[in-house]
């Protein structure tokens, strides 16, 4: 049996993190330059259902039966098992790695429990939907970010730019006009299972403050669906800054993350704002035009460890 490979790309929300968790809309696309990669090597040879799992990225080497239950591998195994009936998997060998920066905001976690459902259910010939592929992938999620909105999970399984709301029905972007971007890493990791909690926590506090800017936020996505779909820059990159001041006051943006926004926009970005959890990871810039590269180099000079271009449009997948 050959060996099976699939791949699942990375994300930035463009509008509306954390307040999505509170069921307000915020709006994700995949970035397929970065990506995640399962390949499942069949064990002809080795001892009976013995699964070994590689992930160099994060210098993981282990057989499945050394690995604590409520491992994340350990739960997207049994998640596949469950979905496709089956009490355990043939020996074989999962080789994990993916070139997405780790805890930068960019779908890694997601990604990777998604190019491993996807290589797991390819290999044993029961391919999975990218709904039934998104729903596994989200029990996984809980376990790296406690609270997810779902929306990582879902935008990497359909790879597709969504308008996303948690428990309702989510619509996939028709896109007119490319819009082009800059994602630019701070080289800060940022956990999103924390500042997950500590929005939580600020919220559970003063309601009557924090629950007014979710709903703020939700209406900037909300008015960014027709200004992404029509290509409308001036309105996008306004609708960023307003986006980034409201994250500002959930505490979640970050001196550095600041900086790079501050040099993005200086050397002609129409938008800038950070992307996924904040306190760190990426910054997204959005250019007028196509040549990108003037907003590239000042964030590079600005300190970005890593700059990725991407650009939405009809094609996008
Ligand atoms: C994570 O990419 C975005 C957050 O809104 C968390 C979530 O939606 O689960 C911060």
């Amino acid at each position: 049996m050959p060996a099976i490979y699939a791949k699942a790309p990375g994300k930035i929300i463009l509008f509306g993190e954390h307040a999505v968790v509170y069921a307000q809309p915020a709006i994700a696309m995949p970035v397929s330059k970065v990506y995640a990669t399962t390949r499942v090597i069949p064990e002809v040879t080795g001892s009976k259902n013995q699964v070994h799992i590689k992930a160099p990225d994060i210098q993981l080497d282990v057989d499945l039966a050394d690995l604590d239950r409520e491992h994340p591998f350990a739960v997207t195994i049994q998640q596949v098992l469950n979905a496709v009936n089956l009490d355990h998997l043939p020996s074989l060998t999962l080789l994990i790695s993916s070139t997405i920066p780790i805890a930068a905001g960019m779908g890694s976690s997601a990604a990777i429990t998604i190019a491993t459902i996807r290589a797991l259910t390819d290999f044993l010939g029961k391919p999975l939907t990218a709904g039934e592929t998104s729903s596994l992938a989200f029990e996984v999620e809980k376990i790296h970010h406690g609270t997810p909105s779902g929306i990582d999970n879902y935008v990497i399984a359909h790879q597709k730019p969504v308008f996303f709301t948690h428990g309702k029905p989510i619509e996939h972007l028709e896109i007119q006009l490319p819009t082009h971007w800059v994602i630019a890493d701070t080289g800060e990791k940022t956990s999103t299972k924390d500042t997950v909690a500590d929005v939580r926590k600020l919220q559970a506090l003063a309601p009557e403050t924090y629950h007014p800017i979710f709903e703020q936020i939700g209406q900037i996505a909300f008015n960014a669906r027709q200004a992404l779909i029509a290509g409308n820059t001036d309105l996008l990159g306004q609708l960023m800054g307003e986006n980034q001041r409201l994250l500002e006051q959930l505490t979640v943006s970050s001196p550095k993350l600041g900086e790079l926004i501050s040099a993005a926009l200086a050397a002609g970005a129409v938008g800038a704002k950070l992307s996924g959890g904040g306190r760190g990871g990426n910054v997204i810039a959005l250019a007028p035009t196509q040549n990108t590269q003037s907003i590239e180099s000042a964030l590079l000079e600005a300190g970005a460890t890593r700059v990725i271009t991407t650009t939405l449009s009809k094609g996008e997948k």
